[in-house]
């Protein structure tokens, strides 16, 4: 598949957008300080903090999976068998419980993630969302593939 370009310039601080790559979603998530101060506190709750196990360039910041660390940038599949996780960025919603303090949750098997595409301990799921090759074109354009 060709790259795709993508404008992120009008994500909201805390939302979402989903682009396309190769007939994969991809999610693209404006991330917020206090949503990069929660990534620093799971580090003891996700299964592989920095990806040593997980698809991702050798160009992201490790700690949080990104070029910029208000942008992630992950592949919308998740890792087990291939569902699509919903984003669900609010904290302590019924469903999920007050533990949750936003992130994707899988409807399939349950599998959670956080908001840097990261799998809890002990999920189906047993890898981190990928990160797709990307680059930034400008401030706001990335370009992935
Ligand atoms: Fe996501 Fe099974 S496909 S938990």
């Amino acid at each position: 598949g060709a790259p795709v370009k993508v404008n992120v310039g009008k994500i909201e601080p805390g939302q979402q957008i989903v682009a396309e790559w190769r007939g994969k979603p991809v999610f693209i998530v404006r991330r917020t300080e206090e949503i990069l101060a929660n990534l620093v506190k799971l580090e003891g709750a996700v299964a592989d903090p920095e990806s040593k196990a997980s698809e991702q360039p050798t160009y992201v910041d490790p700690k949080v999976r990104s070029i910029k660390p208000e942008l992630l940038i992950v592949e919308g599949l998740c890792t087990h068998l291939g569902c699509a996780p919903s984003f669900r960025p609010e904290v302590a919603p019924a469903d999920l419980g007050a533990e949750w303090v936003g992130g994707y949750f899988c409807p399939c098997h349950g599998s959670r993630y956080d908001l840097a595409g990261r799998v809890y301990k002990a999920q189906p799921a047993p890898l981190n969302l990928p990160v797709p090759p990307h680059t930034y074109e400008s401030d706001d354009v990335i370009i992935v593939g």
